[in-house]
């Protein structure tokens, strides 16, 4: 079996839950306040990690309290954490979350997560059959040379372009999976997209992007589902019909499953229905990490 390896950010999301958002300016009373270990990079590894795969992660955490509390729950989680240094002089990466309607807003001040150098991606031995992921909450020269690595060593990579940033074609021709959402693939194909577009939308913004047919794309469409272009050939996969409370990580929750299945050398259709399946699980719970789901209950979801 091969190893899920992810570079990215490590977050305390502090989340606060109120009847609907407030416009600027306006303040609304809230309902609870919640503190749920986060970050892009921690939700896509403690993914990989309940679903079965050995998974890595790579990153920074302050010298503080959240820090000391997010490596105690990663750790709990099963994810190795021997690549994730603590950092003096600068916060652990901080997401200030507001969910009303089961729809979020977020700000991500990245504090630790900015520091997280090329030469931090340096330490671990990629091999063939290994899966390297990363997203943009970390430096994209960063991720340029994780991925550099990862090719040289025969792994595959996916990349998450989240939160949605102008990406160098560098690193676009470094992927082999580009897995984003019609906000992201908007700014990346430089077209307008909405949620509500008819999928063939997505398909031709997909074919717009600069990466050439050898890559596979993976649309998210939220309870539409996922749009999937393998080898230049579109296929939808829709949502499960369920109830979301918290839709906060569910990205993230397809991301790592989709790496860990293609580490347990799944084919990539079947790997795409699993991951789907897994995030049908993750919006039905509050919290991101906290949400993952494990491989039985994937299962049992499969099977219904
Ligand atoms: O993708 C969800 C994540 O984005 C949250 O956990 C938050 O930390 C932000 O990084």
């Amino acid at each position: 079996m091969g190893r899920v390896f992810v570079a990215g950010s490590i977050n305390m999301d502090v989340v606060a839950t109120a009847d609907r958002h407030p416009k600027v300016g306006e303040t609304v009373a809230g309902q609870a306040v919640h503190y749920f270990p986060g970050g892009k990079g921690a939700n896509q590894a403690v993914a990989a990690a309940k679903l079965g795969a050995p998974s890595t992660l790579i990153g920074r955490l302050g010298a503080d309290a959240f820090g000391q509390q997010l490596r105690q729950f990663l750790s709990a989680q099963g994810v190795d954490l021997a690549l994730v240094k603590d950092t003096a002089n600068v916060h652990t990466g901080t997401a200030v979350i507001t969910i009303a309607d089961a729809d979020n807003t977020i700000v991500v001040v990245p504090g630790a997560n900015a520091l997280v150098s090329a030469g931090d991606v340096t330490a671990p031995v990629l091999a063939k059959g290994d899966v390297a992921v990363s997203q943009f909450e970390i430096p994209q020269t960063t991720i340029i040379a994780f991925f550099k690595r990862a090719r040289a060593a025969g792994a595959t990579t996916i990349l998450n372009p989240a939160p949605a940033t102008v990406c160098s074609h560098e690193l676009l021709d470094l992927v082999d999976i580009l897995v984003l959402n019609e906000t992201e693939l908007g700014l990346l194909a430089q077209i307008e997209l909405h949620d509500t577009d008819d999928p063939i939308c997505f398909v031709e913004a997909a074919r717009r992007l600069p990466t050439g047919l050898d890559k596979t794309i993976c649309v998210t469409l939220g309870k539409r589902g996922v749009l999937a272009l393998v080898g230049g050939e579109p296929s939808l996969i829709s949502g499960r019909a369920v109830k979301a409370v918290d839709t906060t990580g569910a990205g993230d929750c397809f991301v790592g499953a989709l790496a860990a299945q293609l580490a347990n050398g799944k084919a990539i259709h079947d790997a795409l229905e699993y991951a789907n399946a897994a995030a049908s699980i993750c919006v039905q719970r509050m919290g991101a990490a906290p949400s993952m789901p494990t491989a039985a209950e994937v299962t049992a979801v499969l099977r219904s």
